[in-house]
């Protein structure tokens, strides 16, 4: 039989690029959905038949109902957030404890490794990286220290384990003079997030998807985060703490890099960034606020503003290396229908002198070097078919095609499931 496949669906930007609702648009072609980074600092949006979720640690593939997800190895999860989320979904009618199978090998997030992050970002001051506060990396911190707790570890003398790890943090908390905290309600909650977790189906997903490639069936990594928020490759320390790029698949599920097939990279006809750190492109203007107005730019897990500006190929081009993306897919293009003039940055000039690879270092004296095109001026939702689009559109999608060297083989014209365009 044939061996099957693992395709990945990728941020490839600064996240929110809209990946929950591409990787549900592509489930009933998968037979498997698995998240492999990251953690309730996602917030993947869906949309169909009037409804809307947002899904933090499970994967989008769960609502077909036949198909198995799961939360790999790479992934770190938090009981309490994990049981709320779940919760929500049992009540819409999706049976989760059968066809959801998470990672022995995923790490806790404990509720001190939330209030440390907090500590660690007040401390930071003027330079707070801007987290989602969820504890990502404090969690990440001991996992690479090796003194984090898995998934696995709920099974055995886990009360033990706990305390011991808790003591250590309230130490670490001690010793910042960060001891203004209560988390009683909060661990209750987080305890009884364990006790839902062990109902759940813990096991060797590595094993578990080796398997199911070796019975031919094909698997879709779905992303979290995006490429510039990668620990190794993002605008570092204004990142997250997790391999979100393609190496990532690799380790956060266990397959080998021969396993993979496509690399989808996703982003939109537009950028945005939320939290701290470097956007060259970013617009302070009445664009940017038109941009954060029609496209609903606000984060799906804070709330907070997401910072917007134009397309950045610098980034994009560095992204598609580092990824080695194969098709891209465009979003939300629906949010500039009404703009006289689009622009997308094709170089930065740092000194005088211009360059097209992303640096080190974003500094003040860096700037994007823009090309204009006009905009289609038309509602991109009376569409269905690529032909058909207005020329304007498409020698916008063609020049970024051109640029890149990679097809945009989708494009969405709206949040729906339905509203997307396959070429
Ligand atoms: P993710 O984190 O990559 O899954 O993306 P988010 O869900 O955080 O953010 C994407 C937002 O854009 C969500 O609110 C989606 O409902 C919405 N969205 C996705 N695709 C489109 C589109 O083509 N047009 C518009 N207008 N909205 C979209
Ligand atoms: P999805 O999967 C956008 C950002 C935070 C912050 C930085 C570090 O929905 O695209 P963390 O809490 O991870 O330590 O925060 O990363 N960030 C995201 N931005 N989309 C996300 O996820 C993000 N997850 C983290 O805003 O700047
Ligand atoms: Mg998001």
């Amino acid at each position: 039989m044939k061996k099957g496949k693992v395709d990945a669906l990728l941020g490839i930007v600064f996240g929110d690029e809209g990946k929950g609702k591409v990787v549900d648009v592509f489930t009933p072609e998968y037979d498997v959905v698995a998240r492999f980074a990251g953690g309730p600092n996602a917030g993947h949006t869906i949309i169909f038949e009037g409804q809307k979720f947002v899904l933090r640690s499970i994967p989008s593939g769960i609502f077909a109902k036949d198909k198995v997800n799961i939360i790999g190895n790479g992934c770190v999860i938090a009981p309490d957030l994990f049981m709320a989320e779940a919760k929500e979904l049992e009540a819409a009618g999706y049976d989760l404890k059968e066809r959801l199978h998470i990672s022995k090998r995923a790490h806790l997030i404990l509720p001190t490794h939330r209030v440390l992050d907090r500590a660690y970002e007040a401390a930071k001051g003027k330079a707070k990286v801007g987290t989602t506060g969820k504890g990502i990396g404090p969690t990440y911190s001991d996992k690479a220290a090796r003194i984090g707790l898995r998934v696995g570890d709920i099974l055995d003398r886990f009360e033990e384990k706990y305390a011991a790890l808790k003591a250590r943090h309230e130490q670490i908390l001690k010793d910042l003079h960060y001891t203004d905290y209560d988390i009683t309600d909060e661990e209750k909650l987080w305890l009884e997030g364990v006790e839902y977790l062990r109902g759940f189906h813990l096991t060797d997903t590595e094993i578990e998807i080796n398997r199911y490639l070796k019975e031919g069936k094909n698997v879709l990594a779905e992303g979290a985060q995006g490429t510039m928020l990668d620990i190794d490759h993002g605008t570092y320390p204004f990142v997250s703490s997790s391999n979100t790029t393609s190496g990532g698949v690799c380790t956060g599920l266990g397959v080998g890099p021969t396993d993979i097939r496509e690399v989808f990279g996703i982003f939109k006809a537009y950028s945005t960034r939320v939290g701290s750190g470097p956007f060259p492109v970013e617009l302070f203007d009445e664009t940017g606020d038109t941009l954060r107005e029609v496209g609903h730019e606000y984060g799906a897990v804070t709330g907070r503003n997401r910072r917007c500006g134009w397309v950045d190929l610098v980034a994009l081009k560095y992204a598609i290396m580092i990824n080695g993306v194969t098709q891209l897919i465009m979003m939300k293009s629906d949010v500039m229908n009404d703009f006289e003039t689009i622009r997308v940055a094709t170089e930065y000039e740092v000194g005088g002198k211009r360059t097209s690879y992303f640096p080190y270092e974003v500094g003040d004296d860096l700037k994007p070097v823009y090309r204009e095109f006009p905009g289609w001026k038309c509602d991109l939702r009376a569409f269905t078919r690529y032909e058909d689009f207005p020329a304007e559109f498409k020698a916008y999608v063609e020049f970024i095609e051109r640029e890149t060297g990679v097809p945009v083989k989708i494009i969405s014209v709206g949040p729906d499931r339905g509203e997307t365009i396959v070429r």
